[in-house]
């Protein structure tokens, strides 16, 4: 169940807290923050409450505090803070009376508006409103509005103190060695925070929007700057703008320009500066929109939720960093870099925003130096990625998880040394993008050496398994993580050897056809005199088959290990991994119980590797095994079981997973949304749902609509042409927007098509 209210009004979609829910305070900072991809800023209440855990996060500033700590994503100085009285009299809301209250963001513009009526002693009563934006036209404004309206009696004067506060930190940890604090001209205060990386900039300017302003003055404390602006209400209104400008170093953009782009930020005014934002906003919901006839409003409300944070977390503005396991919206995972933006993510950017996509691929293209040396160092060769990554290709995954209650001793984290496959993960997106993108650019600049990299990898950690007289890849972790150590996991292998077929049809193709591309990657790389290895590991490598029963075994071990007898608990527990209350790491490990999906991941990956009843078997045999512990599993199986027509328990897994932020847990999300979660409630729509693939030239369209949905119309861009799909029940109308001279070759309901303007197919 969602826990929060839907709006709905012409061009606006809100997400509504509408009672004051301390409990709720940190999920919703996170469900509510606004990110422009460059900054993100939970959302806070603008007035202090205990249990509030205020964030701003900036895309690529990462530090480590100390040698034995992970390097994570920094809390910066906050900027979303005021402190209001009312004649002296301090406005709080968990001390003044609080007679009405909403928190509510709008989906497509990002607007977050806040309003309080609060009665004051003397029967005086005001309304407070604040509004905020990240503005998606002017990347470094964060920009909001506090208006006091004055309902009833008598307010000579409201003190109004705002600013920025240095003195954060992530969950205790400070992160900038220094501080340096100053007002410009009497009206813009200024925070230089330093790490060793660099240096976070934050810019503050208020203007007055209503009222008359009695007095300023600004005050220093250590690590914050405030100003304190006394307004006196005119026509019982009061209202003030502050527009802060955030910049992660000088980058070319002095202290001149700063206060230039505030003056004529506050000049313009909130209005004007929204507008702009909106449109900017406006033209990604154009391509992004999906639209849904039977559907309801919450649901609606959960699909736009979940675009409207990928569009938040995407870099649009740089290739320097990527999407983080909790975009800008939280300190969980430190901010770090899974598969998850590859799998779970970048689909909806390729389909989308394939330059971003691009950008995405670009940052991994950087990482690379980073990942060699992890090969290096682990005794493989090429380049072995991290499993989590921060700013650059180096491995940032903590060795030890958290302590453990009782024994104060903490686990060891084998992910980083042990999960392989992101590293077939990222050149199973670069081979996604170069189909759907067609980008050969990209190739030639970035992606051949990527893919190259990672097949040199695999082959060098394949072992020849002398009983079964074939290489095997030993003691890894496939994506489900209850299961460690284990041998030739499907998933790793099919991967694995995917991305080394098309390493080696690239390298083939190259040296026919482009000779000179060639002999520059060669000389860089010295692939040649390896092709004949990779060609034997493509040949020889064990691909675990479907048995007699037809399941495809997930390791070599997996089948026979006991079963967990309890599972249904589990399963149903609203308790996010309470199996390891009950359980030791040890005895879930020697289970079959899966955390997440794996084989099923596979299938999702390779819809056509298997026959159609042999992908049902495996979708529904291993989903008995799952507990979904984590994030990434309701979406993916509600993708499998829609892609085999299991529509009743995709349909329970589809709406598991469109609450996986929203439910009404409120522990849940409260150090960030679940990103890839979110990009798998895409991937079910259009992979799943509307079943939708692109391979080998080919747009493949087999759709499954949930029994209660009459029709789904969406946009997809495939080779920079943008194809408007609209699914009936009985009929699929594909439409290029423009015209295309390329044709675009269709398969639908057993049959082919060429799609040049408009394609209709019945049946
Ligand atoms: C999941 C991983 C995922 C990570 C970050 C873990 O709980 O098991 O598959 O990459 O979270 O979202």
């Amino acid at each position: 169940m969602i826990h929060y209210q839907t709006e709905k009004e012409t061009g606006k979609l809100w997400l509504c807290e509408k009672e004051f829910l301390p409990e709720y305070e940190q999920k919703t900072e996170s469900v509510f923050a606004q990110c422009n991809g460059y900054l993100g800023v939970r959302a806070a209440h603008p007035f202090s409450l205990i249990e509030e855990q205020r964030g701003m996060f900036l895309c690529g500033a990462f530090h480590k505090a100390y040698e034995d700590e992970v390097t994570e994503l920094v809390n910066c100085p906050d900027i979303t803070w005021f402190q209001l009285e009312a004649d002296g009299e301090k406005i709080l809301p968990e001390r003044a009376s609080l007679t009405s209250f909403e928190r509510k963001l709008d989906l497509f513009s990002g607007e977050l508006v806040i309003r309080y009526v609060f009665e004051l002693s003397g029967n005086r009563k005001i309304a407070v409103e604040n509004r905020r934006f990240a503005s998606m036209e002017q990347k470094n404004l964060f920009v909001q509005a506090l208006k006091i309206h004055i309902l009833a009696g008598n307010i000579r004067e409201l003190k109004i103190k705002t600013g920025i506060n240095g003195q954060v930190t992530n969950s205790g940890v400070s992160h900038f060695h220094k501080s340096v604090a100053r007002v410009y001209e009497k009206e813009v205060m200024e925070i230089r925070s330093e790490l060793e990386e660099g240096t976070v900039i934050e810019a503050v300017k208020c203007k007055l929007a209503a009222g008359l302003l009695l007095e300023k003055e600004f005050s220093l404390k250590r690590r914050s700057i405030y100003g304190t602006y006394v307004l006196k209400p005119d026509n019982g209104l009061a209202a003030l703008e502050k527009i802060t400008f955030v910049n992660q170093g000088e980058n070319g953009i002095t202290a001149d320009k700063r206060k230039e782009a505030l003056h004529a930020a506050c000049a313009t005014g909130y209005e004007v500066l929204f507008e702009k934002h909106q449109k900017r906003m406006e033209s990604f919901w154009d391509t992004a929109r999906i639209r849904v006839e039977g559907m309801s409003q919450e649901e609606e409300a959960a699909i736009c939720f979940a675009q409207y944070h990928m569009i938040g977390m995407t870099p649009w503005h740089t290739n320097e960093c990527s999407i983080a396991a909790k975009g800008l919206t939280g300190e969980g995972y430190k901010g770090h870099v899974f598969w998850d933006t590859e799998i779970f993510l970048f689909p909806m950017l390729l389909y989308l925003y394939p330059k971003e996509a691009r950008r995405i691929l670009e940052f991994r293209y950087l990482g690379l130096d980073g990942a060699r040396k992890k090969a290096k160092d682990y005794g493989f060769q090429g380049a072995m990625f991290p499993w989590e990554a921060a700013k650059t290709g180096d491995e940032e995954t903590p060795l030890y998880a958290a302590l453990n209650i009782h024994t104060g001793k903490a686990n060891k984290v084998w992910s980083g040394i042990k999960e392989y496959h992101v590293t077939a993960d990222i050149a199973y997106a670069v081979e996604q993008y170069r189909q759907a993108a067609n980008d050969w650019d990209f190739m030639e600049k970035c992606g051949y050496e990527i893919v190259f990299e990672a097949a040199r990898f695999w082959v060098s950690c394949a072992k020849w398994d002398e009983t079964r007289h074939q290489y095997g890849i030993f003691d890894v972790i496939g994506p489900d993580e209850y299961t460690e150590h284990v041998d030739n996991n499907a998933y790793t292998n099919y991967m694995a050897v995917y991305c080394v077929k098309t390493a080696l049809n690239y390298a083939k193709t190259l040296k026919q056809k482009q000779p000179n591309i060639f002999s520059v990657l060669d000389w860089k790389l010295g692939i040649e005199k390896e092709l004949g290895i990779w060609e034997e590991f493509v040949e020889k490598m064990y691909l675990a088959t479907p048995g007699a029963d037809g399941i495809i075994p997930q390791d070599d071990t997996f089948l026979s290990k006991p079963c967990m007898k309890n599972i249904a608990k589990y399963k149903t527990s609203q308790i996010k991994q309470a199996v390891l209350l009950d359980y030791s790491r040890e005895e879930i490990v020697n289970m079959q119980v899966l955390k997440q999906a794996d084989v099923v991941m596979l299938l999702n990956l390779f819809p056509h590797l298997f026959a159609e009843d042999i992908v049902k078997k495996n979708v529904l045999f291993y989903e008995g095994k799952t507990i979904h512990d984590s994030s990434l599993s309701y979406c993916a199986h509600a993708q499998a079981c829609a892609a085999i027509g299991a529509m009743d328990l995709s349909w329970e897994f589809f709406q598991k997973c469109l609450v996986v932020d929203l439910d009404e847990n409120p522990h849940d999300s409260t150090d960030g949304v679940h990103s890839a979660s979110l990009g798998g409630i895409w991937n079910c729509l259009i992979f799943g749902f509307a079943g939708v693939r692109y391979e080998n030239g080919v747009l493949y369209l087999n759709p499954h609509l949930p029994n209660r949905w009459k029709s789904m119309d969406f946009r997809i861009i495939i080779k920079g042409v943008q194809v408007h799909v609209l699914i009936e029940k009985k009929k699929i109308t594909l439409a290029c927007e423009p015209e295309t001279s390329t044709p675009i070759q269709v398969e639908a309901k057993g049959r082919s098509y060429t799609l040049e303007k408009v394609l209709e197919i019945e049946g």
